[in-house]
Order: structure tokens, then sequence, then C-alpha cells
């Protein structure tokens, strides 16, 4: 019989685990998408009492869909359970905004939901963890998880800016007639919200400054700022809900990009702990920046960015 040698099984806590998101999410982890073909993990799917039945169904199709590398499917509603030794936590639970909300109008509900799951993973998890925050306002449910977790180092701790990163290449690739991948060094400043920054000056295609190849700086300032700031909005209109399939792919993409060396040249988005950061950005929240990574689940933040008056200005409105 064929032996193979697998890698220690990993955990991986999922909360709003019965959602949209996490649908699409869920299989891909469990098909080794995300973490290789050598990699046996456990899901630990957290819900909330609402949710539970649905989860149960979220389970079954896990279990009768025999994916090889998932070792175990654990459901719950108790984080301090289901974030126990947990090596990543993708917090996606959390109550979505609907049309014509903003994603700060959720803070008093969706705050608390986040200092409990903080305080969770500072009790159970892994002093290694990575935290990915999806659920909204994302920036500021990072700080307040990590606030809330001060045994876990606050370096690890993500906001997912990655949706926003993905939407701003294509719009450029779109713009210059190019396919996606052309677009590279694509930082996302700020927050995940309206007045993030999508930054077309250090932003390249085809190796070369984005600027030079698409010559409408006007749209590039205006038309294609606005496209990215308020592209989840409009899916919204279109939807009736919030983006989900795209969203779980950029969480693969986030994750990936912490386990895999990124390419030389090359950077990633990412919301993440301002302290020591070389941009002249506040210190003490959690904000998006250009980050790189060794593929050992830690990054560093790029230092060769540079800025015009445009870019400083926006940056400090955020
Ligand atoms: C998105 O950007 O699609 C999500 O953050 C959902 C939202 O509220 O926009």
């Amino acid at each position: 019989e064929e032996t193979k040698s697998w890698k220690k099984m990993v955990n991986i806590a999922v909360s709003g685990a019965a959602g949209m998101i996490a649908n699409h999410l869920l299989f891909k982890l469990a098909a080794g998408e995300v973490l290789g073909p050598d990699q046996p993990i456990a899901l630990k799917l957290l819900g909330s009492e609402r949710s539970l039945q649905a989860l149960e169904g979220v389970a079954m199709e896990l279990e009768d869909s025999l994916f090889p590398l998932l070792r175990e499917v654990k459901i719950g509603i108790n984080p301090y359970e289901l974030f126990e030794d947990a090596e990543w936590a993708l917090l996606i639970g959390a109550k979505p905004r609907g049309p014509g909300m903003e994603r700060a109008g959720l803070l008093d509900i969706n705050g608390q939901i986040f200092a409990e799951q903080g305080k969770a993973l500072n009790a159970v998890a892994s002093r290694n963890v990575k935290v990915i925050v999806v659920g909204n306002p994302c920036n500021t449910n990072a700080l307040i998880c990590l606030k809330n977790a001060p045994s876990i180092p606050a370096k690890n701790f993500h906001a997912l800016t990655r949706l926003d990163e993905n939407r701003a290449k294509c719009q450029l690739a779109l713009k210059a007639g190019v396919f996606y991948d052309k677009v590279s060094n694509m930082t996302i400043w700020g927050n995940h919200s309206t007045t993030q920054v999508p930054d077309f000056l250090n932003a390249r295609i085809n190796g070369l400054p984005v600027k030079e190849i698409i010559k409408d700086h006007k749209w590039l300032e205006e038309g294609f700022t606005e496209t990215i700031q308020k592209r989840g909005g409009l899916l919204i209109k279109k939807w009736g809900r919030s983006s989900a399939a795209s969203t779980a792919v950029s969480i693969v993409d986030a994750m990936k990009s912490l386990v895999t060396p990124t390419p030389e040249g090359d950077w990633f988005s990412s919301g993440v702990y301002t302290n020591g950061n070389p941009y002249g950005i506040a210190e003490d929240i959690v904000f998006s920046m250009p980050c790189r990574s060794k593929g050992d689940g830690d990054y560093e933040l790029v230092k060769d960015v540079i800025f015009d008056d445009y870019l400083r200005k926006r940056i400090a409105k955020v």
C-alpha cells in the first residue's frame, strides 16, 4: 500500500460558518486549495444559536464530500471550545450591512462579538494563531479583537482588504486592456470602507507604473478610486446581499499570501497593526498597508513605496 507522509493536522476555526461566505470558503479549505495537498485540517465551525441547524447542514455536506484532507469537523456556538489550539481563525461571523448603510454602522452590534472572540482566542488558541477578520467594520473589529487578546502578538491579526485589492487589480486591467495577472504592487491603504485609498501611484502594469500605461489620470483619481470604494455597496444593491463568493476567494488569497513567499518585487495588502510602521500612519490602529511574506505565516511592511501629494492627502483622510 502506498504510504504518504502527512503534515501535522492544522486547526482552522471559522466563525459565521453557516453563512454564504463560509459556504464558498470551507469547501476550498477542505479541498486543499489553501494550505496544500499534504496538509490535513480540522474545521472548527462557530455559528450562533439561530444558525445551528444550518450549521449542521454545512457539516453534513462537508462530510458527504469525502475530502481526503478533512480529518475533523466540529460545530458549536461557544468560541472557547471552537477556538481551542486554532492555528487560523477566520472571523467572518457578523451582522452584514444592508442597502444604503455604511459598514461603520455595524460597529455597536459587531464590536461586542469581536471583543468576546478576542478573549476566547486569548484563552485557548495557539499562541501562533493567525487571525483574519472579515466581519465589518473589519479594521475596527480586528483592533477590538487584538486588544482583547493581549497574549497573542498584535501582528497576527489581519483585517481583510484583499477583496479591495483584487477589485482594484481587475478595474486597472480592464481599463488598460490587459489580463489581470499583469497588475502588481497593488496597495489598498486604510480601512475596508468608502475612504480607502487604492494606490495607483505604486501599482504596476506589466512592471511599469500604472500612470505610464493609463494616461487618463482624472479617471484614476476619481472614477477608479470611487469604483473600488463603492464596489461592495453596488454589489449589495445588485444582489440584495453582500458579496460572498469573491470574498471567499479573497480570504483564500490572503491566507496563501502568508504561507507562500511573496514573488520578488511584488507585495499584497492587508489591514495590520500600525505600531512601528514606516509611513507615518497613526500608531495603535489597524490600517491596510503593503506587506511581504517569507511564507512562514508572518509578514513585513514594504519600505520602498513612494508618495506624492495626492496619495499623502488621501491617506490622511482615511
Ligand atoms: C464587500 O466589500 O463586498 C463587503 O465588505 C460587504 C460590504 O458591506 O460591502
